[in-house]
């Protein structure tokens, strides 16, 4: 075990991607996952829970609290993606059900005691829509201040949007929650904030050789084979976007990039979200000139997606090798 952990806040709306950034995040010896929010987006809360612990549970983690969200964004209705993640979120994937429960925590509180608990050392990674941190920052508006770093997997910095031609899912889903998480950073004792947008993590491409590797490393193990079920849906799905038979990994990218930010190259700017647009509505909007007010995020620019690819495959299968043992088939 290593000596010093880092402890990481997950909020995740899990998805076959959220799936990978989770269980990247439990190979991970020098990580302490201390608390997962669930929220809605792929799926509905309530899915995103029952994913969330059946993936715990199955890793034999099921002391990690899941925390359940709320049940929709602060204003817009909610949509939700299972034509892209599968029916339950999870693609093809039949997991097995949790023996174990949701806590009885929500997700907002959860931010709050996350964020006192370790305070200054609090690494909080979103990778689904916002909205139960922006419920945590009305009820706690020095949290910003209490975290190391946040790293946020969302918007789209000079390409296409994938839910609208200018703008990311993860915003589109609940964009006056973005608007309130990002101008709530932007106080001058916030943490830092790396945004990883589409421009970054649509680079960070899982193939079907990726999976073939991943699955040969680790003997076929049950959890790879989940993995395997759960990424065919998510290559289909692709493929009828005639994006090709691949899968963006944009959840484990940041996660990645939450535990090691050095390792991408990023650049200040002022982010905020359109609210009010006809056709722009969701749309990230970088200002790196001080227009709109100073720096509040630093913008993923390039990475090094192959070298991350290759370590995530690896780190998956190191995971399935010692959790295909012990975890029920
Ligand atoms: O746009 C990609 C993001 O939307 C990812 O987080 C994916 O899981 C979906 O939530
Ligand atoms: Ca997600």
């Amino acid at each position: 075990m290593a000596d010093h952990r880092t402890p990481v806040f997950l909020d995740c709306d899990t998805g076959i991607d959220d799936s990978l950034a989770l269980l990247y995040l439990l190979s991970r010896p020098d990580v302490e996952l201390v608390g997962v929010a669930s929220t809605a987006g792929n799926v509905p809360t309530d899915v995103v829970v029952a994913n969330n612990l059946a993936w715990l549970d199955f890793c034999g983690r099921p002391e990690v609290p899941v925390h359940p969200g709320s049940p929709g964004p602060l204003v817009a209705p909610l949509r939700t993606a299972e034509d892209t993640h599968g029916p339950h979120g999870v693609g093809h994937s039949q997991l097995p059900p949790a023996t174990v429960t949701a806590s009885p925590v929500d997700a907002r509180r959860a931010w709050v005691r996350a964020a006192a608990a370790h305070a200054g050392d609090l690494v909080g990674l979103a990778i689904g829509p916002l909205t139960n941190l922006a419920l945590a920052l009305r009820d706690d508006p020095y949290l910003p201040a209490r975290l190391d770093r946040l790293v946020i997997m969302g918007g789209a910095f000079g390409v296409p949007g994938n839910t609208t031609p200018v703008a990311e899912w993860n915003m589109v889903v609940d964009p006056e929650a973005a608007a309130e998480v990002l101008a709530a950073f932007s106080r001058p004792d916030a943490a830092d904030v790396l945004v990883c947008g589409l421009n970054v993590t649509e680079q960070m491409i899982l193939t079907p050789d990726d999976l073939a590797r991943l699955l040969e490393s680790c003997d076929g193990a049950p959890l790879a084979r989940h993995l395997a079920d759960a990424l065919r849906f998510y290559f289909e799905f692709h493929r009828a976007q005639d994006e090709g038979y691949l899968a963006y990994a944009h959840d484990p990218f940041a996660a990645m990039v939450a535990l090691d930010p050095g390792r991408v190259e990023s650049s200040p700017a002022h982010v905020a979200v359109e609210l009010d647009g006809t056709l722009t509505r969701a749309m990230t909007v970088a200002d790196r000139r001080g227009l709109l007010g100073p720096p509040n995020a630093r913008i993923v620019t390039a990475a090094d997606t192959a070298t991350m690819m290759a370590e995530l495959v690896d780190a998956l299968a190191e995971l399935a090798g010692r959790t295909g043992v012990e975890s029920r088939r």
